[in-house]
């Protein structure tokens, strides 16, 4: 028989018995989850019998319920069950339930918590002081956790009192200057000439350390030293709270000699705590899964004499990691930077992307080895940028994100060292243009976009 709780909370007699006789843990917790709202008057003895209770489920939804009383006696009890209980759920709660008698009598114990071990315990003490945000005393107790070495704490205190709200202004520069345009230079230089702020959103394919022809480094270590500076300079390009997105996998570098064994580079594992120490922001990892068929094969010494050890999979695998300049500001804040009518265009429709494995066939192409497919960029583009935004690839490589990133009405900023290629890529991303289309592109060599950013500095100054 379905209890009526309503009925139960109406007769505290029966409400009474039914919370303190031998019930299971289940039949409890189905009535204490269902309490809802509690009057002033409610019997809480039954409630505060059921703290003792072996079942920490229980105690935590005792506790709950008591806390909707708001009743400053149950003060000592509180912090009773905030210092003895053994279970960090419970204990949370009573700091929520102390937070929630708004009382100024908690400030004193609520500091307290703040040395707490537990971090969860520390953040639900925070909120309990916050209430009395403007108070001098804790403001500057809680000013001082900025320094705090959890992150999420640190997080909170950002937010509630140095959140820079100047940095909204930086939206205001005018990227007009640098939409559509391709620039044939090194990385490094380019990205260095471009203002703050600018780039809405960057996708990128960096070289595979040495496993390509078209780069060479010394070292892994320069590899990722190299790497870190140039995402430096997309950190400080992009614009507040914009997504990075970075396309790489583990290469293998083949054997020197029979003597010699090959070596395998785990680039986006290396290359990921880098990157957060940067100020890129961690949000999410997705996988490419390429048709079995196009993996280079590594498997067939181990099919052959099946011996342990020497197993080593195909991999057709590429990792899509996405990152997000590090702000306090909430997405909805980028959102709200937009009009309507680009939000309503920019919506993703139909078929999405539930998981994050998505599978989709590798290009060739003729002039480039190691090219996005087209739809791989479709994806990124349509997930991570609005109508309008201006897209970066500073390893440009055929341009194909620029090409794409015209199909569906956004802008590019592409950056390639190789001549080859850069001649390649103003056909690349250009055909199927209208000749207006095509007029307003600019691909210039590294000497002709330092003449231009040199003019727009003038004309800004
Ligand atoms: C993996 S490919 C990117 C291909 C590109 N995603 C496409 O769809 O065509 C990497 C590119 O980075 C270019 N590159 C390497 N080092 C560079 C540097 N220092 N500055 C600019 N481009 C560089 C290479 O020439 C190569 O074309």
């Amino acid at each position: 028989m379905r209890l009526s709780v309503d009925s139960l909370k109406k007769d505290p007699q029966r409400l009474r018995e039914f919370l303190s006789s031998n019930r299971s843990t289940r039949e409890l917790l189905a009535i204490l989850k269902r309490l809802g709202k509690l009057e002033k008057d409610f019997d809480k003895d039954v409630l505060i019998d059921l703290l003792k209770h072996r079942n920490s489920k229980v105690r935590l939804w005792a506790i709950k319920n008591l806390g909707k009383l708001k009743d400053i006696s149950l003060f000592p009890l509180f912090k009773e069950i905030v210092l003895k209980d053994n279970d960090t759920a419970v204990r949370r709660e009573a700091v929520s339930a102390i937070g929630r008698l708004r009382n100024e009598s908690t400030i004193k114990f609520l500091f307290s918590l703040l040395e707490d071990k537990d971090p969860e315990i520390v953040s639900q003490a925070i909120r309990g002081l916050l209430v009395f945000k403007g108070n001098r005393n804790v403001d500057a107790v809680l000013k001082r956790l900025i320094h705090h070495e959890n992150e999420i704490i640190r997080d909170v205190i950002a937010v509630e009192y140095f959140q820079d709200k100047s940095s909204s202004a930086n939206l205001e520069i005018d990227a007009g200057k640098f939409s559509n345009v391709a620039v044939n230079g090194d990385v490094i230089d380019v990205l260095r000439m471009l203002p703050d702020n600018i780039v809405d959103l960057t996708f990128t394919s960096p070289p595979y350390y040495n496993a390509k022809n078209y780069s060479k480094y010394k070292s892994y270590g320069a590899y990722l030293d190299f790497l870190v500076e140039v995402f430096k300079e997309v950190h400080r390009i992009t614009k507040e709270g914009r997504f990075f997105v970075l396309n790489t996998s583990p290469v293998i570098i083949p054997r020197v000699g029979r003597k010699y064994k090959s070596r395998r580079y785990a680039i986006p594992f290396d290359i990921h705590s880098r990157l957060v120490e940067i100020g890129w922001e961690f949000i999410d990892d997705i996988i490419w899964i390429k048709p079995s068929g196009s993996a280079k094969n590594r498997i067939g010494g181990f099919l052959q004499h099946r011996k342990p050890l020497t197993y080593k999979p195909n991999p057709i695998v590429e990792y899509i990691m996405v990152y997000r300049k590090r702000t306090t500001k909430l997405i909805d804040w980028n959102i709200r930077q937009y009009d309507e009518e680009t939000i309503e265009r920019s919506k993703v429709l139909g078929e999405v992307d539930r998981t994050n494995v998505w599978y989709i066939n590798p290009d060739s192409d003729p002039l480039h080895e190691a090219v996005f497919p087209e739809e791989l960029c479709q994806k990124v583009i349509k997930y991570y940028s609005f109508v309008g935004d201006l897209i970066l690839d500073p390893f440009a490589g055929r341009g194909t994100l620029g090409k794409v990133a015209l199909d569906m009405q956004r802008k590019f900023f592409l950056v390639e060292k190789d001549e080859r290629y850069f001649s390649y890529m103003k056909e690349f991303v250009a055909k199927e243009r209208s000749i207006f289309e095509k007029g307003s592109f600019k691909f210039m060599t590294y000497e002709e976009f330092k003449e231009y950013v040199s003019e727009f500095r003038s004309e800004c100054s």
